[in-house]
């Protein structure tokens, strides 16, 4: 197996860190990285927030559902979809005298142009994930970002067309990060179809989680009042207060980039 299989199968996400800066130079390499990640039309419709402050780390530990190994981290960066940055080009560069010429109104960032904009933030973010490991950095996802945008948006400055998407912790994996076993993943049958989408069978889900059944539900027949798998994950992710505070925020932010 090549060097870089051998780390993409093995990346895990890492949440107790050594303490222990990360170097510029190493920093400088991350991004670096990151910003040769591809990306739509070449239009970088992304940046990314350094966060230094430690009582900037310490509110997001509280805004992002309570997740205290944020302000551990040696290096924390925000990957905002940015489309503010175009707009304000567009606008520079007399766009809106040329649509007036025209006869028609200047277009705006709409939902598909946030999506896309998502896409690119989210792809650089993978590719300093991936950078920092081969640098023997660990890192992990705060989804939880995309939660209380009002507050984010005050904290970090931000305008109309720009959304917080995803927040990288980074730092050197303890040992015993090191040597934590990797977390399972669905047989592939369940994940990639030829030609056509599949959905699922009653079977194919008790043959997907057969063995995450049994582990979980060996010594007890109910967690939290749930009798299976899936009615565990509602119960735990998909219907618990942080799932609606992020529904609630992100249509707040759809609605804030579409007015
Ligand atoms: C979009 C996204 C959001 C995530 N958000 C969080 C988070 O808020 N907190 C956390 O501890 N892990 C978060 N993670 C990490 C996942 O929990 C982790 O990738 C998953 O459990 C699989 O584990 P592995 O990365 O070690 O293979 C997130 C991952 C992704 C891709």
């Amino acid at each position: 197996m090549n060097a870089v299989m051998e780390l993409l199968l093995n990346r895990k996400s890492v949440r107790v860190y050594e303490k222990r800066e990360i170097g510029s130079a190493v920093k400088d390499e991350i991004l670096a990285a990151a910003m040769r990640a591809p990306t739509a039309g070449g239009m970088m419709l992304y940046s990314i927030i350094e966060v230094k402050d430690q009582a900037a780390k310490d509110r997001l530990v509280e805004t992002c559902d309570h997740q205290p190994f944020l302000a551990q981290a040696p290096l924390v960066l925000l990957f905002l979809a940015d489309y503010q940055r175009w707009h304000d080009y567009f606008v520079a560069s007399g766009v809106e005298r040329l649509c007036e010429q025209e006869g028609v109104p200047m277009r705006k960032p709409e939902e598909g142009d946030l999506f896309l904009a998502c896409c690119d933030a989210l792809i650089a973010a993978q590719t300093a994930v991936i950078a920092a490991e081969s640098l023997g950095i660990g890192s992990c996802y705060i989804g939880d970002i995309m939660e209380n945008y009002e507050i984010h948006k005050e904290l970090f400055d931000l305008p109309q067309y720009v959304f917080p998407i995803c927040l990288l912790c980074f730092g050197y994996p303890t040992e015993q990060q090191q040597a934590r076993a990797l977390t399972p993943r669905f047989p592939r049958e369940f994940i990639v179809f030829e030609g056509q989408y599949k959905r699922l069978t009653e079977d194919e889900f008790e043959a997907m989680y057969r063995e995450r059944h049994a582990q979980l539900f060996r010594d007890r027949e109910e967690i939290d009042g749930a009798r299976n798998i899936g009615q565990l994950m509602y119960v735990r992710k998909f219907n618990a207060d942080f799932s609606r505070e992020m529904n609630r925020s992100v249509r707040a932010m759809v609605q804030a980039w579409t007015s």
